[in-house]
């Protein structure tokens, strides 16, 4: 089915034809042009994701993200952002940061990311994204940002002595995203609010200046896996930045490790392995498990049925372990080789700059800067 759009003919998932477009709109369609370097050949959507390089990617980042963009990438035109602009929003060690940004560029690639389908690189390699981040501050209502719940949470009761970087972090996230006219963005749960603004603020700038100038982004969640809880109170979710390293599991835990946590992870006294949203730590558990099998709720339960959680953690600590053990595997082989590690980031970034420089250049045209 063809479905004619103001600047595009889009053929179902994934296919984009060039429509007739006027003079005047092809002058304003630069920036889209430049980024898309559409021919009349149907292309692929773009995707747009990232990672803070801030401690441990754990498995809640493997399942609600990564994971699911390896599986997805030859579908898709891909960027991948190692996102340190966005770690500096806390007090970060600066030999930590360093290393930190490595090793999530050997983990983006150990967790399957392929270059032939994906340019990855590092934020502030990029300087269009901060450039475009003061821009886009001037035209974010403060109100807006202070109703992010990553803030609230983040931020804590003291917000007087909490940094800027913090408040501003969603705009400066919108302009990842927009600098390269991004079709689609596979997050997890926990960023719904952010691609919501996002659209929120790409639909305002162009109905400000009567142009479009920005794509408006779509979020891709998925149902099952997008919140993955912590282990210890599965009422928050799994987080890189708990300072209880029991309540994750890291893509880097060694077998013994994950043994342990799976062994301590939060349970109830029913002793029934079944799905049940009125007891999250066992369902969470499940949800993991049944991300790494593949199976349905009714078969793993049937697989439980008359079973104890010491059988059923036994299960889930073989499966964490099988899917990990080769990711760790190929993670250190690419850190024992950093030269074509930084090879392949400084590849990625020379491939992105001009789509977002492109955008960025239109959108100081249109605002009259320069
Ligand atoms: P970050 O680094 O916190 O998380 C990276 C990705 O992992 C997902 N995720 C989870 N999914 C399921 N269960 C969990 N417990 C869990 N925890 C994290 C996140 O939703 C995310 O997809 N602001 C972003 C990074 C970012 C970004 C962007 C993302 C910056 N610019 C542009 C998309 C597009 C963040 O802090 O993700």
């Amino acid at each position: 089915m063809l479905v004619e759009t103001d600047h595009e003919v889009r053929t179902g998932e994934g296919s984009v034809y060039r429509a007739e477009r006027s003079e005047a709109d092809i002058a304003t369609r630069e920036g889209y042009e430049a980024n898309k370097k559409r021919t009349e050949a149907p292309v692929k959507k773009r995707v747009f994701s990232g990672v803070q390089p801030t401690g441990n990617l754990h498995i809640g980042n493997y399942l609600g993200a990564i994971r699911n963009w390896a599986a997805a990438q030859a579908a898709y035109d891909n960027i991948f952002c190692i996102v340190d602009l966005h770690a500096i929003t806390v007090p970060m060690d600066p030999k930590e940061l360093h290393l930190s940004i490595r090793q999530l560029a050997a983990l983006y690639l150990a967790c399957g990311l392929d270059t032939r389908y994906c340019k990855l690189f590092v934020q502030s390699h990029v300087r269009q994204h901060a450039e475009m981040s003061w821009i886009m501050n001037c035209f974010t209502p403060m109100g807006w940002l202070s109703r992010m719940t990553q803030f609230k949470s983040k931020g804590g009761e003291d917000v007087d002595s909490v940094g800027t970087g913090l408040f501003c972090y969603p705009v400066l996230m919108a302009c990842d995203i927009l600098l390269y006219q991004t079709d689609l963005v596979p997050v997890g749960d926990d960023q719904r609010q952010h691609v919501e603004l996002t659209r929120d603020l790409a639909r305002r700038f162009n109905s400000l200046y009567g142009q479009r100038v920005f794509t408006i982004p779509e979020p891709q969640i998925r149902e099952v896996g997008a919140r993955i809880m912590s282990l210890d109170d599965p009422t928050n979710k799994m987080s890189k930045s708990d300072p209880n390293d029991n309540s994750r599991i890291n893509v880097l835990d060694d077998a013994n490790i994950i043994k342990k946590k799976i062994a301590r992870a939060t349970t109830d006294s029913l002793r029934l392995v079944t799905f049940d949203a009125e007891r999250p730590g066992i369902t969470n558990l499940l949800t993991i498990y049944q991300l790494l099998t593949g199976q349905t709720e009714q078969e793993i339960e049937a697989e439980f049925a008359g079973r104890g959680y010491g059988d059923f953690k036994a299960a889930l600590t073989e499966r964490l372990v099988a899917t990990l053990a080769p990711i760790q595997e190929r993670y250190s082989a690419l850190m024992n080789d950093l030269p074509t590690l930084e090879a392949m980031l400084k590849q990625g970034a020379d491939q992105v700059r001009p789509m977002a420089e492109a955008t960025l250049q239109h959108v100081k045209d249109v605002i009259g800067l320069g």
